[in-house]
């Protein structure tokens, strides 16, 4: 997968009479070695999250169900991508501003990323975001 601002990429899905199966694999699907997964669900209604950026963290996002509206900036550039498909994910690399809005209540958004939680490495103020992305 390429370590590109906001571009989703097709996985590759097996699908058989049974359903269908995603796997990601390190060095194929994902561009660094993930250290931690989590993912966020039960989401309300008009409850968005997000609202920041990380310094250093590599991320691979996807909806394994329901679906979200992602929105990336990277201090020059936003938009907005409809994470709805199980088989569809978007690597989000340090610098780059999220939101995730317009969940579906069954939405299940997974997160694969790239160290261990550390709140030193996020920068929660949109003004903090902008005037460090753009020195
Ligand atoms: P937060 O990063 O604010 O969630 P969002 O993805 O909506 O921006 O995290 C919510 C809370 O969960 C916050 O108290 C930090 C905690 N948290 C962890 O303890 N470990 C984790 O891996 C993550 C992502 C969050």
């Amino acid at each position: 997968m390429d370590a590109t601002f906001a571009k989703p990429v097709t996985l590759k899905k097996i699908t058989d009479p049974r359903g269908s199966l995603v796997a990601l694999e390190q060095g194929r699907d994902i561009p660094f070695a993930v250290k931690r997964c989590y993912y966020i669900y039960n989401v309300k209604e008009d409850a968005p999250r997000g609202f920041h950026a990380h310094k250093t963290l590599e991320q691979i996002l996807l909806c394994v169900a329901g679906g979200c509206d992602l929105l990336l900036d990277n201090g020059k550039t936003k938009t907005t991508i409809r994470l709805d498909d199980p088989a569809t994910a978007v690597y989000v690399g340090p610098m780059t501003w999220r939101e995730m809005h317009n969940f579906t209540p069954d939405c299940v958004l997974l997160a694969l990323v790239s160290d261990v939680y550390d709140e030193g490495d996020y920068i929660r103020d949109y003004d903090d975001f902008k005037k460090q992305a753009a020195s």
